[in-house]
């Protein structure tokens, strides 16, 4: 393992591993889903962890410069310092750094309102496979000096690329974030619940679904009390970005919502920390699934309008298929993102699931997804584990593409072999 402090340390490694055709493994915090960071036999580790400098925070400019190996949650903690938010979250902010999240394109919790990682990044200092350092550090909204080798970068996985520092763009603090958990009348009523609060003015920023099963999942362990009737078909956690008028605001769609049927309790959070807890429920949604323990698990996305028919498919193709499995739906529904989870029946585990059962969770979910316009990989990326999957359901023409600037970027093979493109 190589851990440079400096971009032109960084630059150093790439020049000898170019040389010597050693491939690198670019390292994050390692919180990734799909493998991304596993390094083969013979290639070598890049930690990011000792370039962890947040360089310049301008509220002024709207943006903060963090080297890679800056955690996210730390990044997070010196622009709220200075008043102002960093608006990218997701449950490993605590361990993830700047230059995985970019790499990954992460999405999380408030894509729905500010987008991926990608739609905060400004500007991006890395090093190509050559070892050549590209000072791409620009700190402006409007930038079309040709093409943005900065998005391909984002997302790329370390494919083509060390992402050594970025600008990120800060956003206002809000002045309040209100939090609310529900319960759906159905999985079905979703999307038309986020579309009446939009409707109503309400600056949603999060719109968590906790699908059939997925709030008592999070419940299992015993260490949080349900804010709601946790019986109810499928559950969601609401949070708005709000000024003064929003609380009422928030209150009256739901009180609308629970005249009309499509939610059946509604509890909006008194205090800070009764919203912590609210968020905790969601963290602990993923928890549970750890601990049960998946036969498979896919991270789809879908237009928001087709999410309610994607999701009734996707039980009605388990019917025949599952057998006794539990499927657990939740995720980032506001975004259309989903998290479909496969997990074994009560008091079994993955292993002994019908062979073969994974495979066809995945067609089913992932066929569906394409189908309606969606992805087979909304924010966890391809790695190792989904490339089978980008080769079967991709456009020829874009494998193509792809495959093209892989080697225009990387002609020796040597940026995190076996990821994305063998
Ligand atoms: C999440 O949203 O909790 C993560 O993306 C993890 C998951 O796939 O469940
Ligand atoms: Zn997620």
């Amino acid at each position: 393992m190589a851990r440079p402090s400096s971009t032109a340390e960084v630059a150093h490694v790439l020049r000898i591993c170019a040389e010597e055709r050693i491939g690198v493994v670019p390292l994050g915090g390692a919180t990734g889903f799909v493998g991304g960071t596993r390094a083969p036999q013979g290639t070598l580790l890049l930690s990011m962890a000792r370039m962890n400098t947040i360089r310049a925070i301008e509220p002024a400019n709207g943006c903060i410069e963090v080297e890679a190996g800056c955690l996210l949650a730390n990044a997070q903690a010196a622009a709220m310092d200075a008043s102002m938010s960093l608006s990218l979250s997701f449950g490993a902010e605590g361990s993830a750094q700047i230059g995985g999240a970019l790499a990954t394109n992460a999405g999380g919790f408030r894509a729905l309102r500010f987008g991926s990682a990608r739609d905060i990044c400004l500007g991006i200092e890395a090093v190509t496979s050559d070892g050549a350092i590209w000072n791409g550090l620009r700190k402006v909204r409007k930038d079309n000096t040709g093409y943005d080798l900065k998005h391909l970068l984002i997302g790329s996985e370390g494919t083509l690329a060390v992402i050594c520092a970025a600008v990120l763009r800060l956003d206002p603090k809000p002045v309040q974030r209100i939090c609310a958990v529900v319960a759906l009348q159905s999985e079905g009523v979703t999307i038309g619940l986020l579309r009446q609060l939009q409707g109503a003015g309400a600056v949603v920023s999060a719109f968590e679904l906790f699908g059939e099963g997925g709030l008592a999942l999070a419940l299992e362990d015993g260490s949080a009390m349900a804010p709601v009737n946790v019986d109810a078909a499928a559950h969601a956690l609401i949070e708005i970005d709000a000024d003064a008028g929003s609380r009422s605001l928030l209150e009256a769609t739901l009180a609308k919502a629970l005249e009309s049927g499509i939610i059946s309790d509604a509890v909006v959070a008194q205090s800070e920390a009764q919203r912590a807890r609210f968020w905790q429920l969601r963290e602990a949604t993923t928890d549970g699934i750890g601990r049960a323990g998946w036969i498979a698990s896919a991270d789809v996305s879908v237009p928001l309008g087709e999410l309610a028919a994607y999701l009734s498919d996707i039980r009605e193709g388990l019917k025949q298929e599952a057998g006794a499995a539990r499927f657990i739906a939740y995720g980032h529904a506001g975004d259309g993102n989903l998290h479909l989870n496969l997990l074994p029946a009560k008091g079994e585990t993955p292993e002994q699931a019908p062979v073969g059962l994974d495979a066809r969770f995945y067609r089913l979910c992932y066929s569906q997804a394409m189908r309606r316009s969606g992805s087979f990989s909304a924010e966890h990326g391809i790695g190792r584990t989904k490339m089978s999957a980008l080769a079967h359901y991709l456009d020829p023409v874009e494998l193509a593409l792809m495959k093209s600037v892989k080697h225009a970027l990387d002609p020796l093979g040597i940026m995190n072999p076996g990821v994305i493109i063998d």
